[in-house]
């Protein structure tokens, strides 16, 4: 994020260019538009420390851009201004994440005084960020996260069943499982009912940094260990002392990097990077991976020791199709948790509905139903949501596959087929490219490649 730049979004070209002036004068780097649609596309390649928008626009309004600003960037500052202030819209503002809120007319000394306050705020907030960063906040994470599991279908039963045997012991437990099936769920669920409960959680994901940015975050750095190490840093194994730490996307490790995984596995001690001192720590070590580790092995991708020593105790998470009788108690779950966020009475979807969820073979699993429950909740307008909506919006994720595609080569087909899922993928999570890629299954870096090969960027 590109700290003292502002984003200004307004339609009135007077008004806009009154503002940007007034924080130029601050110092501030400020970049205008007319429109949500410019600003946002540049947003996502330059990210700006806040945004400023006007609240009526056409065709994207000020609410809309702040919820896409804040599910691409949630820590980015949004100032919401507009002539119609009403305290429902203010408080709508507010709820959705915006910083503040300024009814026009407004002078430019107001302006200013309200962005520096957001400005030192953040500073603030940023200090503390890297303070708590190796505090003990890691633990209350976990419990703001932990979720009920829910299903009652014979295979989850069975994970249920793993779990209560297992929380208790200090042996190495890998999840495996498609992608949104529940393993992060259900490593959370082994620390919370084991007794290491109160000490951290650690969850690292393994398959989104680079070689040299995971060791450091496994084992942390000594201060000049390599540029830009400007202090000392404690990794995440020494932060989960006592706890748990949890490795997730695993199958994603390099070669070089399992090596280490192994050693600490073996003789529980690492060196920080740069560092002399041997140091050794008690940990409980879970894993998850949706790759298939076995084939992994057979390709010479993945050690064989390694994965012994990861695998003491295997727990497979079943993909929803294999228990389509999840799908009701699940839905009603999510219908129930998205209404007491909102402090509303849930909706309820129709027996037609249900049976066309029943249906859908779920590629994406428990998080695809989860994100499609969200979204028709937000567009369904009665307390029923009804198969002809559920249908609408299964079969845009079904025909999208297979037509077009007739008298193709078949090399065109695949492309085209991928490229679909892509779009697709990419809508449904609202551009957010580390969501989009996590639903494909794939790594960002790897999706922005494709994006710009299916001239998509
Ligand atoms: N049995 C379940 N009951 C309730 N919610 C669930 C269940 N399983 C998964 N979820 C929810 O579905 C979403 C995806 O789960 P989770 O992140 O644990 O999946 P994952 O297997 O780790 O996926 P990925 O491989 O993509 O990281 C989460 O929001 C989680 O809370
Ligand atoms: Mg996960």
């Amino acid at each position: 994020m590109n700290e003292n730049e502002i984003i200004v979004i307004e339609d009135n070209a007077s008004m806009r260019l009154g503002m940007a002036e007034s924080l130029r004068r601050d110092g501030f780097k400020v970049f205008e538009f007319e429109g949500g649609a410019h600003a946002l596309e540049f947003f996502h390649k330059h990210p700006v420390e806040l945004v400023i928008t006007d609240l009526k626009m056409e065709p994207m309004d000020g609410t809309e851009i702040l919820k896409r600003i804040k599910d691409f960037q949630p820590s980015v500052s949004v100032m919401v201004v507009s002539a119609f202030g009403t305290v429902n819209t203010a408080v709508e503002a507010m709820q959705l994440g915006a910083a503040d809120f300024m009814t026009k007319p407004f002078s430019s000394e107001e302006l200013r005084v309200r962005v520096r306050r957001i400005i030192e705020k953040n500073k603030q907030e940023k200090t503390l960020l890297r303070l708590k960063e190796e505090n003990t906040l890691l633990q209350d994470e976990i419990f703001k996260n932990y979720g009920e599991i829910v299903g009652h279908s014979e295979s989850i039963r069975k994970v249920f069943d793993w779990i209560d045997r297992v929380a208790h012991e200090n042996s190495t437990v890998l999840i495996e499982g498609e992608s949104g099936t529940g393993k992060e769920l259900v490593a959370r669920a082994l620390h919370i009912k084991s007794n290491r409960r109160d000490k951290p959680f650690v969850k690292v994901n393994c398959g989104a940094l680079s070689d040299s940015l995971l060791e450091s975050e496994l084992f942390g750095h000594e201060k000049g260990a390599f540029t830009g190490a400007i202090r000392q840093k404690k990794g995440r194994f020494e932060l989960a002392d006592g706890g748990t730490i949890f490795l997730d996307e695993i199958g994603d490790v390099s070669g070089a990097m399992q090596v280490k995984l192994l050693r600490v596995l073996q003789e529980k001690e690492f060196e920080r990077v740069g560092g002399e001192e041997t140091l050794s720590v008690d940990v409980r070590v879970i894993s998850a991976t949706h790759r298939d580790l076995s084939k992994l092995i057979h390709e010479e991708k993945f050690r064989e020791d390694l994965y012994y020593r990861l695998r003491v105790i295997p727990i497979t998470l079943p993909p929803l199709r294999e228990r389509k009788e999840d799908i009701p108690v699940l839905a009603e779950h999510f219908l129930k948790k998205f209404a007491d966020n909102k402090s509303e009475k849930p909706k309820v979807i129709n027996p037609a509905g249900m049976d066309l969820l029943s249906q859908y073979s779920w590629p994406g699993n428990i998080r695809e139903l989860q994100n499609l429950l969200e979204r028709l909740c937000v567009i369904s307008e009665s307390l029923q949501i009804d198969n002809t909506l559920i249908a609408q919006h299964l079969s845009g994720t079904m025909k999208n596959f297979t037509t077009g595609f007739d008298h193709l080569p078949l090399g065109e087909a695949l492309e085209n087929f991928e490229k679909n899922l892509i779009v697709h993928a990419l809508k449904k999570s609202d551009h957010v490219k580390n969501r989009a890629a996590k639903l494909l299954g794939i790594r960002t870096s790897s999706l922005y490649y494709k994006m710009e090969k299916f001239g998509l960027l």
